[in-house]
């Protein structure tokens, strides 16, 4: 099992003030699956996504990643946010390469190590289709284009864990499918896992193996769906009745579970936290 999650809990603050965040979280994940959080604003999702990259620490209960105790960040595990996090004084190339060569800077490395660093980030470029602007800096690249930049740069260590937290939320519609089939097609190729959050219920069907559906006071897993499709995703999956079936259970629960009443103010609680205004492509 690559990640193991045992009656994780996680609380802020203290008194009558103290919050649970995380209450007894119990989750698997394993070798090269691709699990996705769902749930509204407020239930945990990225305070969980932290635990997993050793950003947080639990309060209670055990988080093994292949067996081991996580007790701090490692290259194995990388994460992406929703907000481009480029350094913005970096060309993409250079962004892509900035943390290998902090590593290669701490092992005192050999040239052979620099130049399969290269190699590696050559190849990143390719898969990610930024060839035409490795020169560019990040404020003249679209939304779409800043946030593949990102992934190449988590990729670059590669990471068994990818853990991403809404990383297309600011997206438009369109530049959001380009970027779903893109991130499945990184994940066959690099063999990783990824734990990917999600405030989007159909991207959380699209992308994910199973849907790990949380709620929120406190925040908890209400229940784990299995997609029920087949592995290689292709678009017209969207339209299939086992797609739509699955995505009005899940947006039922959401909507029971966290107390909203009707349609508007659903989607309104959903996208709270992914409202920043779309930017093209
Ligand atoms: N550093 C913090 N200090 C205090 N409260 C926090 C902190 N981080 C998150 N919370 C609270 O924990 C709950 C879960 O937050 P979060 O994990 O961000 O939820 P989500 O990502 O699902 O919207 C929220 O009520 C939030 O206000
Ligand atoms: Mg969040």
């Amino acid at each position: 099992m690559k990640i193991q999650c045992r009656n994780l809990s996680k609380f802020f603050g203290a008194g009558a003030q103290r919050l649970t965040a995380l209450d007894n979280i119990g989750l698997q994940v394993q070798h090269n699956e691709f699990v996705t959080l769902v749930g509204a604003s407020g239930c945990g999702k990225s305070t969980l996504l932290r635990m997993l990259a050793g950003l947080e620490r639990a309060d209670q209960g055990a988080l093994l990643i292949d067996g081991r105790h996580v007790t701090d960040p490692g290259i194995a595990r990388a994460l992406v946010f929703q907000h481009y996090s480029l350094y913005p004084w970096l060309t993409v190339l250079n962004n892509i390469k900035f943390c290998r060569r902090l590593d290669v800077h701490r092992r005192h490395s050999t040239s052979a190590s620099v130049e399969a660093a290269s190699g590696r980030a050559d190849a990143l470029v390719r898969l990610m289709g930024l060839a035409a602007c490795i020169d560019a800096y990040p404020n003249q690249l679209s939304g779409g284009m800043q946030q593949r930049v990102a992934i190449a740069r988590a990729l670059m260590g590669r990471p068994e864990i990818l853990l991403m937290d809404e990383p297309f939320g600011a997206l438009d519609a369109q530049t959001r499918e380009v970027m779903h089939d893109l991130i499945l097609h990184v994940h066959r190729l690099e063999q990783s896992t990824i734990v990917f959050v999600t405030h989007d219920v159909e991207e959380a069907i699209y992308l994910g193996h199973r849907v790990v559906l949380m709620a929120p006071r406190p925040g908890r897993i209400d229940s784990i769906y299995e997609v029920p499709l087949p592995r290689e995703r292709t678009r017209d999956m969207k339209h299939a009745p086992q797609f739509l079936a699955l995505k009005r259970e899940l947006l039922d629960r959401i909507r029971d579970t966290s107390g909203i009443e009707t349609d508007l103010d659903l989607l309104d609680q959903l996208s709270r936290n992914g409202a920043s205004a779309p930017q093209g492509d």
